[in-house]
């Protein structure tokens, strides 16, 4: 099926791509890997390429990393954390280190937005405001947190020893090497969100962005080394999960695994890291439900419903992807909904007139339109999209999926595009079972002003973050995890600076 209305599709996707020079001057330079200070291929040579998502071409060619390659990774890190330069720093240089990182991501913002755009579909205004500003954003926040890790002093009570006196103290030390792997829906901020508290924390960090989306952590990377980080406290390595992610979870050489991606990868790397007892956080998948009740402001909802799941075209893990409606307000909601879908013009990253870009890659685009696919078979009503532009690229309109039901595959799994799954509820009580009704927890929101009921509502609801007239909100200072199968461990906040610290009880007897 196809469509070609020219208000909705700002370009087929044929037009030749509109690129910086910077950004031409980076593609042109030969892509290699950043280990322990140095500019590296891959050991075997081998390399792959990475997509235009808008051309479905091929703008680079990256090394291929596999086990001998991470072995050396994080060899380097290991040195670098106990016998190099970085082993030597107090807080206030890792504090400096981060705050300068940051001032080069703002110098070079354009070409970072340009290049996250071109890599992984997004417009290069979102990844402006959103990826590049939140990755300055964080990186100074966290920061911060260098210089302010701390323990505690505690009484023993112990009586054992007769006559002697007691003084315990706690200690905050970098939790070691940590493996960081990250996916494609935000693979700057992700790679961000991953080195930032570790280093912040004293720890060295082995990074590899996603297979799809590689180029904006090999930028960041040589931003790193003009930072002055010392040789081998971030290298960044790129590959594919099942060989290069894979081995750097089974490397016994490093400490703690964070990884943000699938939960049926997360489940893989759970099992793997437990091995050899590695520290882990994961921040997986969701299905989070967009809660309205009857007296929310109806245009405000569904405005802001539809931003809950087209944000970087649905592929957000707090994505609102479910939405229950009271039966009072459903219909109404609905059409408001669609409509909303149906205003957003697709095109090419570049063009200032796209609201949406492609999806990341043609496997992303048949997995989506196949769950559209699905919930026709199941018996629900697609209320718009569900459908492929014509022309070159992995676009998939904004898709509205009415009358769905507990039991389809639209409302069990995590779809990750632009598609939203809307059922309706009857009252409170079916409300709150439907939005538990997951074996996800990641998110959700609550659409009313009423302030009472609210409050009686959010402990109600399994989920790391609740939202009140808000969706996909994120902040340095907040914990963000999941609960149940979305994840393991909280980041941001002071929580992250615990995910990469181990605690050290000192009892001394005096
Ligand atoms: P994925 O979970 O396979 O990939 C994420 C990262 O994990 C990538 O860097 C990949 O190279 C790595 N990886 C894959 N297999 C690995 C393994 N065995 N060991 C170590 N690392 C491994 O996600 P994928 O395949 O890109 O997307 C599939 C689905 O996963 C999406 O449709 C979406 O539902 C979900 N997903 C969720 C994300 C989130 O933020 N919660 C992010 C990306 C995907
Ligand atoms: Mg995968």
């Amino acid at each position: 099926m196809a469509e070609s209305d020219p208000k909705t599709m700002a370009a087929a996707g044929d037009e030749s791509p509109q690129i910086p020079a910077s950004v031409r001057a980076f593609l042109d330079r030969p892509k290699r890997m950043f280990i322990g200070g140095e500019w590296v291929e891959a050991v075997s040579g081998r390399s792959f390429d990475v997509f235009d998502p808008a051309t479905g071409e091929v703008i680079a060619e990256v090394p291929a990393a596999d086990a001998t390659d991470i072995d050396r990774a994080v060899k380097a890190a290991r040195h670098a954390l106990e016998a190099g330069e970085w082993a030597k720093l107090v807080p206030a240089d890792r504090e400096r280190l981060l705050w300068r990182l940051s001032g080069l991501i703002e110098a070079n913002a354009e070409e970072l937005a340009a290049i996250e755009s071109l890599d992984n579909g997004k417009t290069v205004g979102m990844a402006r405001m959103v990826d590049v500003a939140a990755a300055i954003d964080y990186l100074r926040y966290m920061s911060g947190w260098a210089t302010k890790i701390e323990g505690a002093t505690l009484t023993p009570s112990f009586k054992g020893i007769p006559g002697a006196r007691h003084v315990a103290w706690t200690l905050r030390e970098p939790v070691g090497v940590v493996g960081q792997i990250v996916p494609w829906n935000f693979p700057l901020l992700m790679a961000v969100w991953k080195i930032a508290p570790a280093l912040a924390a004293g720890c060295t960090s082995v990074l590899k962005p996603a297979e799809e989306t590689p180029l904006s952590a090999l930028r960041l990377a040589e931003l790193v080394e003009e930072a002055g980080f010392p040789a081998g406290t971030v290298n960044v390595v790129t590959g594919f999960g099942e060989t290069a992610g894979a081995a750097i979870v089974e490397h016994p050489g490093v400490d703690k695994i964070a990884f943000t991606g699938s939960t049926e990868v997360g489940k893989i790397i759970g099992r793997a890291a437990m091995e050899t007892m590695k520290r882990i956080s994961l921040e997986l998948g969701g299905k989070s439900p967009v809660l309205v009740l009857e007296d929310a402001d109806l245009d405000q909802a569904a405005a802001r419903a539809a931003g809950a799941i087209f944000f970087n075209h649905g592929q957000v893990c707090t994505a609102g992807s479910r939405v229950l409606v009271a039966d009072a307000v459903h219909d109404d909601f609905v059409e408001r909904l669609a409509k909303a879908a149906e205003a957003i013009r697709l095109g090419p990253g570049w063009r200032d007139d796209a609201e949406m870009g492609p999806l990341v890659s043609e496997a992303q685009r048949k997995r989506v339109l196949g769950y559209v696919e699905s919930a026709r078979e199941e018996g629900a009503r697609v209320c718009c999209g569900g459908v492929a532009p014509e022309g070159a690229g992995y676009f998939v309109r904004p898709t509205v999926i009415g009358d769905a039901r507990p039991g389809m595959r639209v409302v069990e799994e995590e779809i990750f595009g632009p598609v939203v799954a809307v059922q309706r509820f009857s009252d409170e009580e079916e409300m709150i079972r439907l939005a538990n009704a997951t074996p996800y927890g990641l998110a959700a929101s609550i659409w009313s002003n009423d302030l009472r009921r609210v409050h009686r509502l959010i402990p109600r609801i399994k989920a790391g973050t609740v939202w009140v007239n808000a969706h996909n909100l994120v902040d340095p200072a907040l914990p963000f995890g999941g609960y149940k199968q979305s994840g393991l461990g909280r980041e941001h906040g002071r929580e992250a600076i615990h995910l990469y610290t181990e605690l050290k009880t000192v009892w001394m007897v005096v």
